[in-house]
């Protein structure tokens, strides 16, 4: 199964945790800058990474737009979700989790800051759902 991550970063954080998901499952991780809604299309397994932005959203500048393209054209296409976040609850990912339901192949990965901050078994969890 072709596998990518593709996430967007304001300060770090999920850029660390996308290395490491990549690292792990022996895939690229790209920021949204450096690939093209086409190129993420080629895989079978779609991993977005993106923060809680705005009020519990996904970052509308860069990101929103680069995920509405990939998820236009998803079709039955697996997607796993992840990302960091700071004073809220997860919240966006709730929502996040929603809105692709029936690609979805687990829980989206919560992290209250950056890769040293994750919960080991959630991440196993995750990696092994996506393996
Ligand atoms: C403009 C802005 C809006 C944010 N909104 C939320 C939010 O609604 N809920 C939350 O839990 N954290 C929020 N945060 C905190 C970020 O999600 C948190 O700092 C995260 O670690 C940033 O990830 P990054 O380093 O990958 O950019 C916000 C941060 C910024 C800069």
């Amino acid at each position: 199964m072709k596998r990518i991550v593709v996430y967007w970063t304001g300060t770090g954080n999920t850029e660390e945790i996308a290395n490491k998901i990549a690292g792990d499952l022996g895939c690229d991780a790209l920021n949204v800058n450096a690939t093209t809604p086409d190129d993420v299309l080629e895989n079978d397994l779609i991993i977005f990474g993106c923060p809680a932005m705005g009020a519990e959203e996904l970052e509308d500048a860069e990101f929103k737009p680069f995920y509405d393209e990939v998820m236009a054209s998803i079709g039955d296409k697996k997607v796993a979700l992840f990302g960091s976040y700071g004073w809220g609850d997860g919240e966006w990912m709730r929502n996040w989790e929603a809105e692709v339901a029936s690609n979805l192949v687990t829980s989206g990965l919560i992290v209250n800051g950056g890769a040293s901050d994750i919960d080991d078994g959630a991440y196993q969890e995750f990696i092994d759902a996506l393996n």
